[in-house]
């Protein structure tokens, strides 16, 4: 499998922690200093379904192929307004594709679990092109009275058009039953027959529990994938990690003994867009030209379960 084509889209409300500090006992030195994030983007006046149909369109248009000749769309997507249908089956629709569509949640881990079963379906010659998209509203999750995790969140999609061909050479995916130290319980309609009401819960984190279990599995993630792929730390170009916090991503560098222009960041400016992190990230890198051809790239990300995914690929594209 390889990676013809990549797109993004991000809401047009930039919120600086400044504004959070006017409505939030929090201030721009504490999250920065703590997280790395300066401003995140926020879905205010579009909806997440058009913010994806751009990213997917972008990424078909650089692939050079329709929607009508992908054979899979495979959507991650934690959260939006409709349970269902899929938004993978509303994202078909934007960009008239006729294929089967799914969605997964592996929470921010779901490009990682996305490529993975991409892979699967283009190894066995099932499919031939297939999208592989991320769209998130994190945002909608939190409680916004909730320092705690609010500050940290950011919105957008990002997508991937692959197709048959050699680039990827390996993929790991993990899932470890952790639940208690982040979820979200959406509210349901009540039902005569139950006897509890069911009201959810904003996202609860447990912040330090996340940040451990995050690193250990991101480092046995990328361990794995060299030891499968017979590669040193040194050799890859490129580590996009999953964009949650940027203590994380420096922790897991410093462990790796690598310099920090190998570990690219838009934390800063995005904040955690969940699974779209990565997928974001990568079109950034794409886009601007800094992916080269030949270069050898992990991609590695963590999430809600707790899920963890790390794969490597050389990079096909900008020849
Ligand atoms: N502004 C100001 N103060 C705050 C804020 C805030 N936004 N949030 C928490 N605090 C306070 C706490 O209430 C606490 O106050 P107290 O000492 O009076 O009780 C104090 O700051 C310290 O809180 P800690 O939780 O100990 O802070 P910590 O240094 O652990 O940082 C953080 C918290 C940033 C959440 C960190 O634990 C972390 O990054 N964890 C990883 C979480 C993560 O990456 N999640 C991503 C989402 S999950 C995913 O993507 C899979």
């Amino acid at each position: 499998m390889k990676i013809i084509g990549t797109g993004s889209a991000l809401p047009s409300l930039a919120v600086t922690n400044e504004m959070l500090s006017v409505f939030l006992d929090t201030s721009d030195e504490w999250i920065h200093t703590r997280t790395g994030i300066f401003e995140r983007r926020i879905i205010s006046d579009e909806n997440l379904k058009d913010l994806a149909v751009e990213a997917a369109q972008k990424a078909l248009d650089e692939a050079g192929i329709s929607g009508s000749e992908l054979d899979y769309i495979i959507c991650s997507n934690v959260v939006n307004y409709y349970v269902t249908p899929s938004l993978s089956c509303l994202i078909a629709g934007g960009i008239q594709a006729v294929c089967p569509c799914v969605d997964l949640n592996a929470a921010c881990s779901g490009f990682l679990y996305g490529l993975d079963m991409a892979q699967a379906y283009i190894m066995t010659g099932k499919a031939k092109n297939i999208l592989v998209i991320c769209a998130e509203e994190p945002t909608r999750m939190c409680s916004w009275k909730d320092r705690n995790t609010c500050v940290l969140f950011g919105d957008g999609a990002a997508a991937a058009v692959v197709t048959q061909g050699e680039g990827f050479k390996a993929s790991w995916i993990t899932a470890a039953h952790r639940p208690e130290i982040l979820y979200y319980q959406r509210p349901l309609e009540d039902c005569p027959f139950v006897k509890y009401q069911q009201r959810g819960v904003p996202m609860y984190m447990n912040g330090k529990e996340v940040f451990k279990v995050a690193v250990t599995a991101s480092i046995q993630g990328i361990e794995h994938i060299l030891n499968q792929t017979g590669l040193t730390a040194d050799q890859v170009d490129y580590y996009i990690l999953h964009q949650a916090n940027m203590r994380i991503i420096d922790t897991v560098r410093n462990q790796l003994h690598l310099p920090a222009e190998k570990f690219p960041h838009n934390i800063e400016r995005l904040g955690n867009t969940s699974s779209a992190t990565i997928p974001i990230l990568l079109d950034e890198l794409n886009k601007s030209g800094k992916l080269k051809y030949g270069d050898t790239v992990v991609l590695s990300g963590f999430g809600a379960g707790f899920t963890a995914g790390t794969c490597l690929f050389t990079w096909t594209m900008n020849q």
